[in-house]
């Protein structure tokens, strides 16, 4: 099984004993390590829930943050054995980087809060009464301007030296009109471009072309259509300036 080498002792021992469930954690369980983590005084309902990570509504002190999960054991597609803290650790700290160094660049993304192993709080998107809709479920006021909003949002993106290669309209919120980009745990740097890095580049390239694919099926909804070769186009310019000479 190839998780197994990944698990220490002390892990298969609880596997065996029982201590350990392959069940997710129940809300009050995740809610003690958030807590106890102090990323939080206040854990409230489950916004959202991917194939590794839980996002939960959080208090801190007054107001509204967030805090991404990653789930410390989850069961793997087929087979079922557990995957070990760290890598779920790393994993957190990998899209926390992204999340904080594109933020510091300008990029319109939720403001990053702490990391603590596992799990990551952010500014919350949304009011007090609702939530930021994804841009899947949103009804857009003003299409047109959203579409060119996301488009700029992108270029900003690659701006700030991150190519986001998992955008879709799961991935892209509204709030306040405005597209805001979030999820950013698959994202790459491209500003920092070694030889290596221009297979990463290809590979950035590869990953916008698929997300504007998605979102073309999405803005056809409106009888909108995206341009991804301008997309594209847009985002290597700013890469461009990463060059050396
Ligand atoms: N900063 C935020 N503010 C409000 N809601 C958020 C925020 N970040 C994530 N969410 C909600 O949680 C869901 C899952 O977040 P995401 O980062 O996309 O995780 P996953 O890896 O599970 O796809 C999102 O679709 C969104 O509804
Ligand atoms: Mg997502």
């Amino acid at each position: 099984m190839p998780n197994e080498g990944y698990l220490d002792k002390s892990v298969h021992w609880k596997v065996r004993s029982g201590q350990i469930g392959f069940a997710e954690p129940t809300h009050s369980e995740v809610a003690d390590a958030i807590l106890g983590a102090g990323l939080a005084t206040q854990v409230g309902q489950r916004l959202g829930s991917g194939k590794e990570a839980d996002v939960y509504l959080c208090r801190d002190g007054g107001g509204l943050i967030v805090v991404k999960v990653y789930r410390q054991y989850r069961t793997a597609h087929r087979g079922g054995r557990p995957i070990k803290l760290e890598s779920m650790g790393q994993r957190a700290l990998v899209e926390f980087d992204l999340l904080s160094y594109t933020w510091q660049g300008g990029a319109r993304v939720p403001e990053p809060g702490r990391r603590v192993e596992n799990m990551f709080s952010m500014q919350y998107l949304g009011s007090p009464e609702a939530v930021a809709p994804m841009l899947q479920q949103a009804r857009l006021e003003d299409p047109e301007a959203f579409l060119s909003a996301t488009m700029s949002g992108i270029e900003g993106l690659a701006e700030a030296g991150v190519v986001h290669s998992d955008l879709s309209p799961f991935n892209i919120l509204v709030y306040e009109n405005l597209p805001w980009f979030i999820d950013l745990a698959a994202g790459v740097r491209v500003d920092r471009l070694g030889t290596p890095a221009w297979v990463r580049l290809e590979e950035a390239v590869r990953a916008l072309e698929s997300g504007g694919r998605a979102l073309n099926r999405y803005f056809r909804r409106y009888g909108l259509s995206w341009d991804t070769i301008e997309m594209v186009r847009r985002v290597r310019a700013k890469i461009e300036l990463y060059r050396p000479g």
